[in-house]
């Protein structure tokens, strides 16, 4: 990605900064593709958009990227890079190849997030800008939703370890299981057990409706058991378990922004604690898995 952005000025493209790079959330059409990291730069060129469009494109190319009508093009799934452009000040524009705004920049949060992170005034297509009121509210969502969760995770974990020591001895054994572990201790305990929503508009989940307006809870804890989806042994920890999907971190657009961070530090103090450790247990209370 770096070495893509090194390459913008000899296509006559600027960079003035650069935002870090974000994970993608699993969301709509990218549910089907694998992770790839995103990240935004803030430009200034004298190219207008088909000229601009060009230069991406042909930084991609010098990446390794296929292009349309060639063998091997990508439009979705592994490719090295896409290099896309969002914004160009407040030009309007559309062509057969390149629609200005971009139209993911309100669709997608991994795309809106960087552009935010470089522009905390940055006025969105539909004409919406961040208050003061929704930074604050985002913090506190961002120092609320990342402590406790993370806490309870990595104290599930350990509780869970101590009522098996069968499958305790597998992740002290083999250590590259325990980021699997991980996702398997939160699909038994989840941190967030549940939370509301109000639809919208009518939905009908299993030939029941349930009408615009109505306040319903979500359960992702009971959700995570279910065993049509994890077969007739959900109920039971097993470290090496193959989770294609599961809810501990929500879905759809308020898919969990901090999914990957608390993954990361309990995968780390499991690694630690299992090292230095390997005895220590503690006593489960409340469990609700053999
Ligand atoms: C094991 C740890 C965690 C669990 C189980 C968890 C779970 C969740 C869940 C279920 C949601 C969705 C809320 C909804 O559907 O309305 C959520 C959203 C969120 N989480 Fe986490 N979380 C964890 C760690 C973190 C961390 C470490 C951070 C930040 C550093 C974080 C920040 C957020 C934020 C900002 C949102 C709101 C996203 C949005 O509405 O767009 N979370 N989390």
């Amino acid at each position: 990605m770096q070495a893509a952005v090194d390459a913008l000025p000899r296509h006559g493209v600027r960079v003035l900064a650069s935002s870090s790079t974000y994970d993608t959330d699993p969301v709509g059409l990218v549910l089907d593709q694998p992770a790839f990291l995103n990240a935004c730069v803030r430009i200034a060129t004298d190219l207008g958009p088909e000229a601009l469009l060009d230069a991406c494109k042909a930084v991609e190319r010098e990446r390794g990227r296929t292009q349309p009508g060639e063998g091997g093009y990508v439009v979705k799934g592994p490719r090295p890079i896409d290099v896309d452009l969002l914004l160009l000040g407040d030009t309007a524009f559309r062509s057969a190849r390149l629609t200005l705004p971009h139209e993911q920049v309100t669709a997608r949060r991994f795309v809106l997030i960087p552009l935010l992170e470089l522009d905390f005034d940055l006025v969105t297509p539909d004409g919406e800008r961040l208050s003061d009121r929704d930074i604050l509210g985002f913090c506190f969502v961002v120092v609320a939703g990342g402590s406790d969760t993370t806490a309870s995770l990595i104290s599930h974990g350990v509780a869970l370890l101590s009522e098996r020591p069968d499958q305790r001895a597998v992740l002290i054994d083999d250590p590259a299981v325990i980021g699997g572990a991980i996702i398997e201790f939160l699909r038994l305990e989840s941190s967030v057990q549940g939370l509301c929503r109000t639809t919208i508009q009518d939905v009908t989940i299993h030939d029941t409706t349930i009408p615009a307006g109505e306040k319903v809870m979500m359960l992702y804890g009971s959700d995570n058991r279910d065993q049509r989806e994890f077969g007739d042994d959900a109920d039971r920890l097993d470290v090496r378990r193959a989770i294609p999907r599961h809810l501990a971190f929500s879905s759809g657009p308020h898919f969990c922004i901090g999914s990957h961070l608390a993954r990361l530090q309990a995968r780390v103090a499991f690694e630690e604690l299992l090292a230095l450790h390997p005895e220590r247990r503690a006593r489960a209370q409340n469990l609700r898995s053999p």
